[in-house]
């Protein structure tokens, strides 16, 4: 194995299988070793049969093996894709087994350290955080709204938040609208997992549209906490989520009120100001769509105003920029290689 190691936690999920593939074809990573709550020792291509031709055979370690492993590191990554609630616990038990012999740079793609604070999660799902004393050692951002960590590892913000950030916080830091915002935001239905539910089943799902949760999502808190971050603007965001008929891809529709008349190419031009330096962030000119961006870890935004109302509209695949994609620019932030790296292949287009 040649490449700085990475290993994946939450080995069968979909985000898992992305960061996988992902890592695959890093030019600096190596797969190092997939860890499977629910099927260790069998082959990772029963449960990616699309990743077959680049995984060698690898099997499913347990979480014991993956730590015995990593403990022949001085230093390695390690992306978690595992579920909120569990992913904390599986992390800290992880660095605790490994102790100072081996440096680890963690990337938490759940919900488990996306706040600062133990009781902001425990208000928000409802059970004891499971790390709280680990708390401190993540910051979660958008990578395209904070230059650098400053902790050792990170919390990926997720997609509906990715998506939504992406078009309201520059709304927010370029004081162009009120700080109230009324978002609607459709996602595939892979946003859900693996596990089949009533919800995600593909004839309930086919042929149809419906809001869920509508200004009640867990997310919302995330996604107001991590603005201000961003912006210093305490920002109220009305959201309504939706579940959509395909399987990849979140598309964010943000309205808010002008502060002040400005013409919308000026307002385009403002947003293209404030991602000239993100490489994965584009603003074009009509309305963006799914299929501009999924499968890759590009958003793309769209501009519209009628002189007094702002509406931005916002593309990304949720299971690479609202996970893996944007984990893995964190990780490779983290570990001193291009931003960019393994992350540039643009999207199919026609899936
Ligand atoms: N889907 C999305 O669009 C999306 C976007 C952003 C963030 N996320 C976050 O990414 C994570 C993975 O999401 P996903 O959609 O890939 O979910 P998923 O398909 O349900 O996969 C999660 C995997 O975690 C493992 N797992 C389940 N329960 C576990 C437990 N109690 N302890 C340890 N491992 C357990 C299982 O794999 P093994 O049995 O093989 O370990 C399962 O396949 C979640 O935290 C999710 O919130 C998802």
């Amino acid at each position: 194995m040649s490449g700085f190691p990475v290993y994946v936690l939450g080995g069968s999920g979909y985000v898992a299988g992305e960061a996988i593939r992902l890592i695959l074809g890093h030019p600096q990573l190596a797969l190092a070793g997939v860890a499977s709550d629910g099927q260790p020792g069998t082959p990772v291509e029963a449960a990616f049969p699309h990743l077959a031709p680049r995984l060698d055979g690898q099997l499913f370690l347990s979480y014991e093996t993956l730590a015995a492993r990593a403990g022949g590191d001085a230093h390695c990554g390690v992306i978690s894709a595992a579920p909120h609630g569990a992913s904390a616990g599986l992390i800290a038990s992880l660095l605790a087994q490994l102790g100072a012999k081996t440096r680890v740079s963690v990337v938490d793609l759940s919900a488990d350290f996306r706040f600062a604070e133990p009781a902001a999660y425990e208000r928000t799902y409802g059970h004891a955080h499971g790390a709280p004393g680990l708390q401190q050692d993540f910051t979660c951002a958008v990578p395209e709204h904070l230059p650098k960590a400053g902790t050792p590892h990170v919390a990926h913000p997720g997609c509906f938040s990715t998506a939504i950030l992406l078009a309201s916080v520059p709304l927010l830091a370029l004081e162009l609208v009120e700080p109230q915002l009324w978002v609607s935001a459709v996602t595939g239905s892979t946003g859900s997992g693996r596990q089949p539910t009533e919800g995600t089943h593909h004839p309930r799902r086919h042929s149809d549209l419906y809001a869920y949760n509508p200004l009640a999502h867990r997310h919302t808190p995330e996604i107001a906490a991590l603005a201000r971050a961003a912006t210093g603007v305490t920002g109220e965001f009305a959201f309504v989520p939706h579940s959509g008929p395909f399987a990849r891809g979140i598309h964010a529709t943000v309205q808010a009120r002008l502060r002040q008349p400005v013409d919308v190419t000026a307002l385009r031009n403002q947003l293209r100001d404030f991602y000239a330096g993100s490489a994965f962030v584009g603003v074009v000119e009509n309305c963006p769509r799914l299929k501009d961006v999924v499968a890759s870890n590009y958003a793309r935004l769209g501009v519209a105003s009628d002189g007094r109302n702002l509406v931005v509209t916002s593309v990304i695949d949720n299971l690479v920029k609202g996970a893996a994609g944007g984990g893995l620019q964190w990780l490779n932030r983290l570990l001193g290689f291009e931003e960019t790296a393994g992350l540039t292949a643009p999207a199919a287009g026609w899936t």
